[in-house]
């Protein structure tokens, strides 16, 4: 099956991609870097021929309410659009678990991003993830210098490869009956605390020589999104699928491959 993939060069992307390749479905990478501009709509239609379905795991980088809704509302309504045009018959989105709980401006242009999904002509699954393992490493980039600052914050983060691995799965299974929008959530299997795995992240990285040494700083936010970060409001539910990695069994294989 052709499958179109949004994102398809990002972190959890390139595991969508291999994902896909390996059960012998055809992905097709949607990233300005493949000549696709999801905000604007250049490339799209014609990367989109022939896609029986499209999973959307692009991203924008940032943490204001506006900004990021502005994003995943233009990326959102030009893949739903495109995609009916294409005659795809399921769009598969990722997104996070928590976010209506927490009113944190990126989580907030997340939730921009479901509500434009529900009127989508195109039947649609979304799958809420915890946290990826890689998260910590993203983390440490987008802070830069001595003093990192983490909110307190419980997470139970999962391996971007298993989030692929499920999103390839969705995309290529049956989708939900027209009009109505399926969700579902995948979390890690141990609930971990954010700081500590930021600072697991930034010792394994001065000890390889690839980063400086890093302070790592919790730090309790205050308001409605730090208390419910810090309270489990990005915790999955009782009865949600665990990916079977552990953040220390996907740290040692990071450190032995050479690849944090
Ligand atoms: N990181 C986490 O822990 C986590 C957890 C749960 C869910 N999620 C969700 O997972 C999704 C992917 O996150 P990620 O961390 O894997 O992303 P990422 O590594 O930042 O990758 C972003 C992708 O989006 C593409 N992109 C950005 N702007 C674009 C544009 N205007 N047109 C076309 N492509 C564009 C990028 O390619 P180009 O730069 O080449 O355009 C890249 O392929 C997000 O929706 C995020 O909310 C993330």
């Amino acid at each position: 099956m052709k499958v179109a993939v949004a994102g398809g060069t990002g972190v959890v992307g390139r595991w969508t991609v291999s994902a896909l390749r390996d059960a012998g479905h055809e992905p097709v990478v949607l990233a300005r870097s493949a000549g696709v501009d999801l905000v604007s709509g250049q490339g799209l239609a014609a990367a989109l021929a022939g896609c029986e379905a499209v999973i959307d795991v692009s991203n924008i980088a940032g943490t204001k309410a506006a900004v990021v809704s502005a994003f995943f509302e233009a990326v959102s309504r030009n893949l739903t659009r495109e995609a009916a045009v294409a005659g795809a018959r399921h769009i598969v989105a990722l997104s996070i678990i928590g976010i209506d709980g927490v009113p944190y401006g990126y989580y907030q242009g997340k939730v921009r991003q479901e509500e434009v999904l529900r009127s989508s002509p195109v039947p649609v699954s979304v799958l809420r993830a915890a946290q990826f393992h890689e998260f910590a490493g993203q983390y440490l980039a987008r802070m830069p210098g001595r003093f990192v600052i983490v909110p307190k914050w419980r997470s139970q983060p999962v391996a971007a490869r298993e989030v692929g691995a499920a999103l390839a799965r969705l995309a290529t299974g049956s989708p939900p009956p027209a009009g109505e929008l399926a969700m579902s959530q995948l979390a890690g299997p141990r609930e971990e605390n954010m700081a500590d795995l930021i600072r697991q992240v930034a010792r394994a990285q001065a000890a390889s020589g690839r980063g400086k040494r890093r302070q790592v700083i919790e730090v309790r936010i205050p308001g409605a999104a730090g208390r419910s970060m810090a309270g489990g409001g990005s915790l999955p539910g009782p009865d949600v699928p665990l990916g079977t990695q552990a953040f220390t069994e996907w740290l040692a294989a990071q450190v032995r491959e050479g690849t944090l």
